[in-house]
């Protein structure tokens, strides 16, 4: 309901989880075990086959697949994988509609979310949409099921139908991207973060991943002054800045600070989104093309040297973003040793040996954002020498 706390919007949320026969498991024996007990051999056999096509690409295996999944005997055990992601997309966004406002869910699946928003907001008109008719048939019996009677469900392919109305919210959450695996856009080079600003890059990666028509379609169907809610699986630095850009060709800006999201599934933590609140401007956040704040220790040479001998753990050791500083700050730095080369997966790879004084250190940086900075004593060269010889492959 309006005005609720996120702690009552959650119970709700549980509520309405179980009215949907979902339920959380924290262990991935039990809820395997609860598959096996669910699923028929002929079940499990065309899940597989299903994802098997689908992982190939295309929007009939993708239809296919949904249309699958949303069977009503199949639905509990496999849609509780999602249960903490709905608990934790869903209540937050459940606590920024506005409870008067018609509502487009694009992308909407079996309508898990869909009919929670509706519940929780009664006075809203709430629409859903997606191209799989078996999820949209679903949804609209569980919504008759729940007596929700603001909630409307039609089958349309964001890609290819016009939208009929415009609306002051827009959701869409985990439907942007059709490809989870593309890895977006590499940076300028292994040494810095930064994207060049090239229009064909951009095109290629919003034609490859889907996301350019689909933001068409749903930027047109906003209305003057409406807000876009959106949550995609982004948090790749590398598909996060091309996603905003796609945004931002599209007049949408942050209304509120974008928030990456962790939850589990069943025991398997994933960090995604951010979550994204947008309109049309005047934009309240800049976009950011930076890394995320990360868990990397900074460089404290006096602890390091403090450090010495102790034991057998490297000096200092960094495996996120801020190695990148880190490297950077490296006292009287000379290389040793180096070598920059093109991947077959399209990314730049640099890996460098060099000593800081009488430490010696081994730095790994790529295009696709990741880095490793390991620093030791130069008498234990051997170790850091090692990892060269396997990143570069001269053990092979
Ligand atoms: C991962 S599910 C997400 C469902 C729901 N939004 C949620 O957060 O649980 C992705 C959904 O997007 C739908 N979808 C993908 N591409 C679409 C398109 N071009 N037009 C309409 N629906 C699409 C799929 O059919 C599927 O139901």
């Amino acid at each position: 309901m309006p005005g609720d706390s996120n702690d009552e919007i959650r119970t709700s949320l549980e509520q309405h989880l179980k009215a949907w026969g979902l339920r959380r498991f924290t262990s991935d024996r039990d809820y395997f075990a609860w598959q096996q007990r669910t699923f028929s051999r002929n079940d499990l056999d065309a899940l597989h086959r299903a994802v098997e096509t689908r992982r190939q690409g295309g929007s009939a295996a993708d239809q296919a697949f949904y249309d699958l999944t949303a069977q009503p005997s199949l639905i509990p055990a496999l849609y509780s994988q999602r249960y903490d992601y709905y608990l934790e997309v869903g209540s937050r966004i459940s606590a920024v509609l506005d409870p008067d406002q018609p509502i487009l869910d694009a992308g909407c699946g079996i309508g898990i979310l869909t009919t929670f928003y509706a519940a929780q907001h009664p006075t809203c008109w709430v629409i859903g949409i997606d191209r799989s008719s078996a999820s949209i048939d679903q949804a609209r019996r569980r919504a008759k099921e729940l007596g929700l009677d603001n909630v409307r469900f039609e089958c349309y392919d964001l890609e290819k139908d016009a939208l009929p109305e415009r609306y002051p919210a827009v959701i869409a959450t985990h439907v942007l991207f059709q490809s989870e695996r593309d890895l977006g856009v590499p940076s300028r080079s292994w040494a810095t973060f930064d994207r060049d600003s090239d229009p064909l890059t951009q095109e290629a990666f919003e034609a490859r991943t889907g996301i350019g028509p689909r933001l068409d379609r749903l930027s047109v169907a906003l209305a003057p002054g409406g807000r876009a809610i959106l949550f995609e699986k982004a948090r790749l630095l590398s598909r996060r800045i091309p996603f905003q850009r796609a945004l931002a060709a599209r007049g949408l800006f942050p209304l509120l600070r974008p928030e990456p999201i962790r939850y589990a599934s069943v025991e398997e933590i994933t960090e995604d989104g951010p979550l994204y609140i947008l309109s049309r401007g005047p934009a309240s956040f800049l976009w950011d093309e930076q890394p995320e704040p990360d868990e990397g220790a900074q460089l404290d040479l006096s602890a390091i040297m403090q450090a010495r001998g102790t034991d057998e753990a490297p000096l200092y050791e960094n495996h996120w973003p801020s190695a990148q500083v880190a490297w950077a700050q490296l006292p009287a730095r000379q290389v040793v040793r180096e070598v920059t080369r093109d991947e077959a997966d399209g990314r730049q790879l640099h890996v460098e040996q060099g000593l800081s004084g009488d430490l010696m250190y081994l730095y790994v940086a790529n295009t696709f954002d990741q880095r490793q900075l390991v620093v030791v004593e130069a008498a234990r060269r051997g170790m850091l020498e090692q990892y060269y010889r396997e990143i570069v492959g001269e053990n092979s």
